[in-house]
């Protein structure tokens, strides 16, 4: 038994930001932007939070199923920048959408999160524990963001995905995960500072750092090794793969990766122009975009890698 995604959902907030608006706000330009990333335009909370957004995703993600809320019986998000630090997230959503019989909880691995949530359900389904569950990327990152770091805070975007997944005997067939906490220094946002009566530490906002090189670096040497290890591990080679559908940080860094597996860049389907990095949940709303349209057969072979803060990589190969 296997874990088979049997519907997807997104959303995004309704504010599209283009890369004109930002150069009205600080030094830069679209021609900056759009070419060292293939962005246009981001979409930007005004109103809406990480839970409405994530709620709202797996709605749909779960009327495209015909899944009712109480048949879901485990509901993952993958998030960074939730609305509380606790309750989770995913505690949130299951009580936004009535799923009374899951138990809920969140992953921290920055960009690879909606991936590694993924892959626990997928654990926890091909082991027998469960049945059916929600899998969800939701983010809010432009909070986290310092405004006045041009170098950054250009990249992201807000939004959210989602897939509810059910054990069936077609689905995933391999994944592979990583993490290096040693070079995690790259891409870091720090949380609150101590405050209680024995520590004195200056109370500020801590935002986003990133060494966008090395960050860049990483990606392009980790992403294409995990992707020829998933698979290998499914007994396949990367011609065999119709759509790899890669995180989407950088228009460069998936062109670099089809370039090193010499893969057509045809088969990298993109939407980094409209939506920018959103992190967790660029991968899931890049799937119900692909699935909405309607893209995948019965029997396409699927990649998906993401990679991220931690640092944190991984790819899942399944077949639709
Ligand atoms: N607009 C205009 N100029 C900008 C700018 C902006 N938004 N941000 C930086 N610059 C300037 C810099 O100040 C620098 O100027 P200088 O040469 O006068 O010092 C110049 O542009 C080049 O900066 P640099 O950082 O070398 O650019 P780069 O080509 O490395 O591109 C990134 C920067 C961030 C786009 C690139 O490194 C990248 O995409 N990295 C990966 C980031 C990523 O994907 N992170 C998420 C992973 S999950």
């Amino acid at each position: 038994m296997t874990t088979r995604i049997i519907g997807t959902g997104r959303s995004v907030p309704s504010r599209k930001v283009t890369n004109d608006d930002l150069a009205k706000i600080m030094d830069t330009s679209d021609e900056w932007i759009y070419t060292r990333t293939g962005i246009h335009n981001r979409h930007l909370v005004e109103t809406e939070t990480t839970t409405d957004m994530a709620a709202d995703a797996a709605k749909q993600a779960m009327e495209k199923a015909g899944v009712g809320s109480e048949e879901i019986e485990l509901i993952i998000v993958g998030t960074v920048s939730g609305d509380m630090c606790y309750p989770s997230t995913a505690c949130l959503v299951q009580e936004r959408i009535g799923a009374v019989n899951a138990v809920a909880y969140d992953i921290s691995a920055g960009c690879s999160g909606f991936l590694f949530a993924l892959n626990a359900a997928h654990a926890y389904i091909s082991s027998g524990v469960y049945k059916c569950a929600l899998v969800l990327g939701a983010e809010t990152l432009s909070k986290m963001m310092d405004w006045s770091d041009r170098s950054t805070c250009v990249l992201f975007g807000d939004g959210a995905g989602a897939a509810v997944v059910k054990a069936d005997a077609t689905g995933i067939k391999a994944i592979t995960q990583h993490s290096d906490g040693a070079g995690g220094g790259v891409l870091t946002c720090e949380n609150r500072a101590s405050n209680n009566p024995y520590v004195k530490n200056e109370i500020t906002l801590p935002y986003t750092k990133m060494a966008g090189q090395d960050v860049f670096k990483f990606a392009v040497k980790m992403v294409p090794r995990c992707i020829q290890d998933v698979v290998e591990k499914a007994g396949m080679s990367v011609e065999d793969v119709d759509y790899f559908l890669l995180h989407q940080a950088n228009k460069r860094i998936i062109e670099s990766v089809s370039k090193r597996l010499n893969v057509p860049i045809e088969k990298f389907p993109t939407n980094i122009e409209h939506y920018g990095n959103t992190s967790a949940a660029s991968i899931p709303i890049l799937l119900d975009e692909l699935n909405s349209a309607g893209t995948f057969k019965k029997g396409d072979v699927i990649v998906m890698s993401g990679f991220g803060a931690g640092l944190t990589w991984g790819a899942t190969l399944l077949e639709w």
